[in-house]
């Protein structure tokens, strides 16, 4: 039943398609071929730029020459835009492209099909190896008319929103593209979010809809992802109907608001109208964590993100047409939207959808997905490399990676070890790598090693270079900024760009103070950089009560609102830790209430379950150290940065404890520190 049966034999269906799609968007005037016209076709029009290592400097310089350029050559409008640019970060305005209107979905897929519907769109490499899906531009374009009648016909319009909650597959991808062709927005929340995460998360976006699937599949393992949906929808009223597909034979129970949206897609018309949307208009919520207990929805709108979605996926990976481009992230994530779907869609390339994990069934399984699918850009995570290189080299060199060209890296730093492996051993030594930085917040990739000269050097563990168009800036903390190399500061961006996103959804003030209250005028990126002697640029860390787990970002303050929920805890402070694989994990310190009587083991548990229950499985502390008391500032905040020393056995980097209220608490934490190691490495013997 996944993807639609028949969808694949209806050929009749295709060929309707193919005359209902618009007409394909005028080819760009021919120039005279230089070195630029053919590394970026639109820059051929910039008399002044000589080459493409000063393309950088001049979309800088240039901006709004540069982005209109790429507008109009990379996008398909209905109708131009009148102002490249309306942005004054001050006061958190950024505007691109006014006046224009196009379609997301059209620019994804109606003009693809134009020139060949049979090219294959989407590769759903399926938990188990070797039961790969493909799915074409055709049929891709079928699934999503489909739908988003589907979801016309049962009251969804322009500006409502829908809540997906689905592992990446085919008809994920088709859903958020149906969204984007009626000028719904989509809130796509990681299928590993648990019912209160989740029921949050819709109540917030307001969604009159929710799609999923009966269960998900992934290490060989099914997951009740109804049945989460069902515990998460009793508590949402304005949701009317969850759309339900079948992934798996399991049988689901259906209520009154559900519907099996396999069934009725059937039922619907292979050609849907697309909404002419301003290039303003939102086309996405994403959540993600910040520094207080409230996750935020970041809101994305249409031309811009796309754009930019489109010109890094083709830039920096070195993506050309024909390639096959393999990013294994999540769709869930701000990575699966712009490089499994949106950048790569727009570029009309063949992406692959990963259902599965780094080690099922065995820790080859990238490598043999690499060979049986031919990938050209692999893009994955640190931490799964690291988790990898500990298996050995010979789970990588006993398949053909050949048809490898580019690898990327994503979602946290990435160690000097993992990145020479993932160099010299995946890539046998040929392929660059790219360590891409950018967030949830700034849409696509921000700095990463390409684009540049191709021969330009590479360093290991290192972002390096500004994307076209991006100007970063260091400041120290009081605010000024730092010109000179081999310096380190608060990382920010002084000018806008079009990926950026445009505001928080519901709470545009809490947008202004968080990104361009702290330094004014700048957007203010939350991560400490490195600007090296040669002026390449490395990511320091988060500068805020931010942690990055396996590539995923969680606040302190939700855990600890979690922790704090709990009848038998007092208060809780919560930090993260270097771990090894994860690159960074959880430690929770705990008070507990005098009346407290169950022995710490069964409290542990009870923690570790509620921080499951109501966020997610990667949110559990590793580790959960009961304390007497927690060390404060005579004002009463808790010293995090005291506790950080404590866990990382550095007591003589305690610093200035003079502001301490009671600087006795700190004996008692570092010697339960020892015994909470010392059980632990027990336990493990
Ligand atoms: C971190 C993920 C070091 C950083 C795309 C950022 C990185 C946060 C890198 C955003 C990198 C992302 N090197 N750190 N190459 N890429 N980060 O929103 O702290 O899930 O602020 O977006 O991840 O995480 P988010």
């Amino acid at each position: 039943m996944w993807p639609l049966p028949g969808a694949r034999a209806s050929r009749c269906l295709l060929g309707s398609l193919r005359r209902a799609a618009p007409p394909p968007p005028p080819s760009p005037p021919r120039r005279a071929k230089c070195n630029l016209t053919a590394y970026m076709p639109e820059a051929g029009g910039f008399e002044e730029v000589r080459s493409p290592s000063q393309l950088q400097r001049f979309s800088v310089s240039s901006g709004e020459r540069f982005w209109a350029a790429a507008a109009r050559h990379r996008l398909s409008w209905i109708s131009d835009f009148h102002t490249v640019q309306d942005c004054d970060l001050a006061r958190g305005r950024i505007k691109w492209f006014d006046g224009g209107k196009l379609n997301v979905s059209v620019n994804c897929l109606d003009r693809h099909v134009h020139a060949n519907p049979e090219k294959v769109a989407l590769v759903w490499e399926k938990d188990e190896p070797g039961s790969e899906v493909k799915v074409t531009y055709g049929e891709l374009l079928e699934m999503t008319c489909r739908l988003g009648n589907l979801l016309r016909r049962r009251g969804v319009k322009k500006g409502d929103n829908v809540t997906i909650y689905m592992p990446p597959c085919p008809l994920a991808v088709a859903s958020m593209l149906a969204c984007a062709r009626i000028g719904a927005t989509h809130n796509v929340v990681f299928a590993g979010f648990s019912a209160e995460a989740l029921g949050e998360r819709i109540r917030d976006a307001q969604s009159c809809a929710v799609i999923t699937a009966n269960q998900g599949v992934r290490g060989g393992r099914l997951i009740e992802l109804k049945k989460t949906v069902d515990a998460a929808v009793s508590s949402c009223p304005q949701v009317r109907n969850v759309l339900v597909a079948m992934r798996t034979e399991n049988p689901v129970e259906f209520t009154h608001k559900d519907v099996d949206m396999e069934e009725e897609m059937r039922a619907e018309e292979v050609v849907c109208e697309p909404e002419a949307m301003d290039s303003e208009d939102p086309l996405f919520l994403l959540y993600t964590s910040g520094s207080t207990g409230k996750p935020k929805a970041l809101v994305h709108t249409q031309a811009g993100y796309l754009l930019y979605a489109a010109l890094t996926h083709r830039y920096v990976f070195g993506y050309h047409d024909g390639d096959v481009f393999g990013c294994v992230a999540d769709i869930g994530w701000i990575t699966g939207h712009s490089y499994i779907v949106y950048g790569p869609l727009a570029n009309g390339s063949t992406t692959v959808l990963f259902e599965s994990t780094p080690v099922y069934p065995d820790p080859g399984r990238y490598w043999e997905t690499v060979q049986r699918l031919k990938i050209n850009q692999f893009y994955g995570a640190p931490t799964a490399i690291r988790l990898l290189l500990k298996y050995g080299d010979e789970w990588v060199q006993k398949y053909d990676r050949s048809s490898l060209k580019t690898l990327g890296s994503v979602g946290e730093p990435i160690n000097t070890e993992a990145w020479e492996w993932y160099h010299n051993v995946v890539g046998d030594g040929r392929c660059p790598v790219v360590d891409t930085w950018w967030q949830t917040e700034t849409g696509g990739i921000c700095i990463s090693p390409r684009p540049s000269d191709p021969d330009a050097e590479i360093l290991p563990g290192m972002a390096m270079r500004p994307f076209f168009g991006i100007n970063p800036v260091l400041m120290d903390m009081a605010g000024n900024k730092l010109t000179s190399n081999n310096i380190s500061g608060a990382l920010c961006i002084s000018q806008p760009w079009p990926g950026m996103a445009r505001t928080i959804h519901n709470d545009h003030q809490r947008f202004i103070e968080t990104y361009f209250q702290p330094f004014p005028g700048h957007y203010f990126t939350g991560d400490g950089a490195y600007r090296s002697e040669k002026g390449y640029y490395q990511i320091t860390g988060r500068l805020d009560d931010v942690i990055n787990v396996s590539g995923h970002r969680i606040g302190t303050a939700e855990i600890e609102d979690v922790l704090n929920q709990c009848p038998a805890v007092a208060e809780s402070a919560v930090i993260g830790f270097s771990h090894d694989i994860k690159g960074q994990a959880v430690f929770a310190f705990v008070v507990l209430k005098e009346s407290v009587e169950a022995s710490q083991a069964d409290v542990t548990r009870e923690l570790s379950g509620s921080v499951t229950k109501k966020i997610a499985k990667y949110a559990c502390p590793d580790h959960i150290q009961f304390v007497q008391r927690l060390p404060k500032t005579r004002s009463g905040k808790i010293m995090r940065r005291v506790l950080r020393k404590v866990v990382e056995r550095d007591p003589g980097g305690l610093g200035d404890l003079s502001t301490m209220e009671d600087p006795t608490v700190i004996q008692d934490i570092i010697q339960g520190h020892r015994d909470l190691l010392e059980v632990n490495q027990r336990e493990r013997q």
